[in-house]
């Protein structure tokens, strides 16, 4: 059993997340993504069902970017009771619309970014903002100013914590030191950022795992393996798993209470 427990500070952010997360991707998008199997976006109810059975489960932290279709603008109404219950994780960088991805890393657009973020998700703090990356991390981090312009952002109250999803093992290498927290891909199918893990640790850089099911490809295997494996690495605080089902939400929950208590 893990000695980290099922809450566990997000390295040295302050912010306490739960163990497992909850992705909303397929709250908001059901075009272009890489799930095995086609899915139909949630209604509200169901969508509700799914978040009031998340927080009876100890899940605290919830990922959403603008790039996941209408999930943000949802969260920000099925959450106006209980905000103060729920860590926020959104993104800037990458916009979706008419099937296509369009990214934008610039000061001007993320400053609108994160304004859009606050209004849609109902907010006046952000918790958690990230760089989406479009796979070119380095010129990201050495030419667009996207990162300095989200500490500005900190600085004046907006956000608290700063970060990346980065792409690259050199670009989650860079990122590290830069961050207050990185979203890694980890999973049975893809152990190629062990190293920016380790720069994770060393760095005190908190992290959170997306693709741990790799987007549901591992699914059928031994899901309960993935998820401790994945959890079992020393410097990832939270496994953030996309899931609709409340089922499947119930087992993940085992599976990494198993390791945390
Ligand atoms: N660039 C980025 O920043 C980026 C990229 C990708 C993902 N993410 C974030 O990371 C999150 C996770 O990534 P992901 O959604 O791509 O992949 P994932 O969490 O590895 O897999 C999600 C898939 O696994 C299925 N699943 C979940 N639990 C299961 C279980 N116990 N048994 C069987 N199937 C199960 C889900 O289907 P059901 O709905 O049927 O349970 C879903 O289709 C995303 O939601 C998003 O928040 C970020």
């Amino acid at each position: 059993m893990s000695h980290r427990g099922w809450t566990r500070p997000l390295g040295a952010t302050g912010i306490r997340v739960s163990a497992l997360g909850l992705g909303t991707v397929k709250l908001g998008r059901n075009q272009g993504v890489r799930y095995p199997r086609h899915f139909d976006i949630p209604n509200d109810r169901a969508a509700r069902g799914l978040l009031a059975k998340a927080r009876d489960l100890g899940i605290n932290l919830l990922d959403t970017a603008p790039a996941y279709g209408t999930s943000e603008a949802r969260l920000g109404d099925l959450l106006k009771d209980n905000r103060q219950d729920w860590v926020l994780c959104t993104k800037v960088g990458e916009e979706f619309h008419d099937g296509q991805s369009h990214f934008d890393f610039s000061p001007a657009h993320t400053r609108a970014s994160i304004e859009r973020s606050l209004q849609r998700l109902g907010t006046d703090v952000i918790d958690i903002a990230l760089v989406h990356s479009n796979g070119d991390d380095l010129t990201i981090l050495e030419e667009a100013g996207t990162l300095d312009t989200l500490r500005g952002l900190q600085q004046k109250g907006l956000i608290r914590a700063i970060g990346m999803s980065a792409k690259t093992v050199a670009g989650g290498l860079a990122a590290a030191p830069l961050c207050d927290v990185l979203m890694v891909s980890y999973n049975a199918n893809d152990h190629s950022q062990l190293p920016v893990l380790e720069a994770c640790r060393d760095n005190g850089t908190g992290v959170m795992v997306k693709k741990a099911l790799d987007s549901g490809h591992l699914a059928n295997g031994d899901v309960g393996s993935a998820l401790r494996d994945a959890l079992g690495q020393t410097a990832v605080d939270s496994l953030v798993i996309g899931t609709i089902s409340t089922t499947n939400l119930a087992a993940n929950v085992t599976a990494v209470r198993e390791l945390t208590g």
